[in-house]
C-alpha cells in the first residue's frame, strides 16, 4: 500500500524539524539576534505535531521547465603566485535571477515597486565602488532622516500567499519552521517565473548570491583552516543538503527539476544574505525588496526596522549623504567571520571595530592557583 500524501508530508515536516531544531543547528542557522525566535520554535512547534492527525487531502502542482547546464570557469588564486589553481566545474545554473552586478532588471524592479506602493525614493540602484550594486543618494540626504518606507504588502514573510496554494498549505499545516518554509517558497515562486507576483523582485536577485554555501569542502578547509567559521559553514551546508534529501524523496510533491541542491543553495544563500529581522514586528523575519539592496558598512550604526507610525520598513541615517554617494546600513556588530558566514564578504582589513575571535582556554584542576584563577575569571564574566 502507498502511504498517503498526508503521512508523507507529516514525515517530511518532522524530518525538517529534526534537521532544523533537533541538533541545535538553529543557533547556527539564525544569527544570534534570532535566538529568541529559535526558543519559540522549540516551545511551540514540537507539541503542535501531536494534534496534526487530520487527513486532509492536499496535493501540489508545479509547472516544470528545464534547468540549463552551464560550464563555469572558476579560478582560485592564492597569494603564492606559483600556486594558482584552475578548476573547471560543470554546474547547474538556476534559470532565474540575474548577474550579481546587473542593473538591467533593477529598473524594472524599481518601476514595479513604485506601482505596488513604494513611495518616491531619494536613492536609486546603481553600480557602486564598494560591492556590485547598491543604493546611491539621488538628492541631499540629511543626518537623522528616515528613508525607505517599504510597506508590509511588499514583504515576503512566512505568511505570504503562495501562487501554488496547495504547497503552502501543506507546509503550513505541519508548521514547518520559517527558514525552510521561506526557502521552499522562494524556489516555488521563482519557478513560476512571470506568473509569480514576485517575478520582478526575483529577476533582480543575484543568480548566485555571495555565500559560503558555494564553497567546496577543500576551499573551506584551506581558507578557513584556523577559523571557527569553518565548522559552522560545514554545518550550514549539511543542513541545506539535509533539507534537500527529504524533499527529494518525494518527487511528486517536490520535483527534482525544481527542488534540487542548486536551487536550495540559492534560496538559503538569498535568505542568509538578505532576510531581515524586524524588532518592532515582534522579531519576525522578512525579505524586504528594495531595502535589501543596501550594503553593510562598519562605519554606520543604523539598522532596518519596521516603523509603526509610517507603517513601513525604514532606517534613520546617522550621517549625511550627497548625491552620488552610496548609502549604507549596518547588518549588526558582527565579526569578520560572521559577516563572511552570512553575507559572503569580509570588510577591508582593519575597518571592522566589531571584529573578534573566540579564544577557548582551559584551566587545569591541578593548577596550584585553580581556585584563585577561577574566581578571577568569574569576576570578569568568563566561565571555566
Ligand atoms: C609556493 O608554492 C611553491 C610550490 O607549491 C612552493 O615551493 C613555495 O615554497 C611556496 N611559497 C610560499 C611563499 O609559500
Ligand atoms: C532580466 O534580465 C534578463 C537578462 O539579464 C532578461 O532576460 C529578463 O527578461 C529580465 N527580466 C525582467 C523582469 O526584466
Ligand atoms: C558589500 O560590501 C562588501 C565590502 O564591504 C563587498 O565585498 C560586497 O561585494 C558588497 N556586496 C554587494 C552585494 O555588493
Amino acid at each position: 500500500m502507498q502511504p498517503s500524501k498526508t503521512t508523507i508530508i507529516h514525515f517530511i515536516a518532522s524530518q525538517i524539524l529534526f534537521i532544523f531544531c533537533g541538533i541545535n543547528p538553529l543557533t547556527v542557522f539564525l544569527c544570534e539576534a534570532m535566538a529568541e525566535a529559535s526558543r519559540i520554535f522549540h516551545t511551540t512547534l514540537l507539541p503542535a505535531f501531536s494534534h496534526l492527525h487530520n487527513n486532509r487531502n492536499s496535493h501540489t502542482s508545479f509547472t516544470t521547465f528545464p534547468l540549463k547546464r552551464h560550464v563555469l570557469q572558476c579560478s582560485v588564486s592564492t597569494t603564492n603566485e606559483t600556486a594558482t589553481t584552475k578548476t573547471t566545474v560543470t554546474q547547474k545554473v538556476i534559470p532565474w535571477g540575474c548577474d550579481i552586478d546587473s542593473l538591467e532588471n533593477a529598473s524594472d524592479l524599481q518601476k514595479w515597486l513604485s506601482e505596488s506602493g513604494l513611495p518616491p525614493q531619494k536613492m536609486g540602484i546603481q553600480k557602486v565602488e564598494v560591492g556590485e550594486r547598491g543604493l546611491v543618494a539621488l538628492k541631499n540626504i540629511r543626518k537623522g532622516e528616515k528613508l525607505l518606507f517599504v510597506p508590509p504588502s511588499l514583504f515576503i514573510t512566512a505568511d505570504s500567499e503562495w501562487s501554488c496554494p496547495e504547497a503552502g498549505e501543506v507546509l503550513k499545516q505541519y508548521s514547518v519552521p520559517d527558514w525552510p518554509l521561506l526557502a521552499t517558497y522562494l524556489i516555488s515562486e521563482a519557478s513560476l517565473q512571470r506568473s509569480s507576483r514576485w517575478s520582478n523582485y526575483i529577476s533582480a536577485l543575484p543568480r548566485q548570491p555571495y555565500s559560503l554555501l558555494y564553497w567546496t569542502r577543500a576551499e573551506l578547509d584551506r581558507y578557513l583552516e584556523a577559523s571557527q567559521i569553518r565548522e559552522r559553514a560545514i554545518e550550514r551546508i549539511t543542513n541545506v543538503i539535509g533539507t534537500l534529501r527529504i524533499f527529494s524523496k518525494y518527487p511528486d510533491l517536490f520535483p527534482e527539476e525544481i527542488f534540487n541542491i542548486e536551487t536550495f543553495k540559492w534560496s538559503f544563500g538569498i535568505l542568509f544574505s538578505r532576510l531581515v529581522r524586524l524588532p518592532s514586528m515582534d522579531g519576525r523575519v522578512a525579505l524586504v525588496p528594495w531595502a535589501d539592496m543596501l550594503n553593510h558598512s562598519c562605519e554606520v550604526e543604523t539598522f532596518l526596522d519596521y516603523d509603526k507610525s509610517s507603517q513601513g520598513v525604514v532606517f534613520t541615517t546617522d550621517q549625511p549623504y550627497q548625491p552620488g554617494e552610496q548609502v549604507f546600513i549596518s547588518y549588526g556588530k558582527k565579526s569578520n567571520g560572521e559577516l563572511l558566514l552570512s553575507y559572503g564578504f569580509v570588510p577591508k582589513e582593519g575597518t571592522n571595530p566589531s571584529d573578534s575571535v573566540e579564544l577557548p582556554l582551559s584551566l587545569k584542576k591541578s593548577d596550584k592557583c585553580y581556585k584563585e584563577k577561577l574566581e578571577a575569571l568569574r569576576k570578569h564574566g568568563l566561565s571555566a
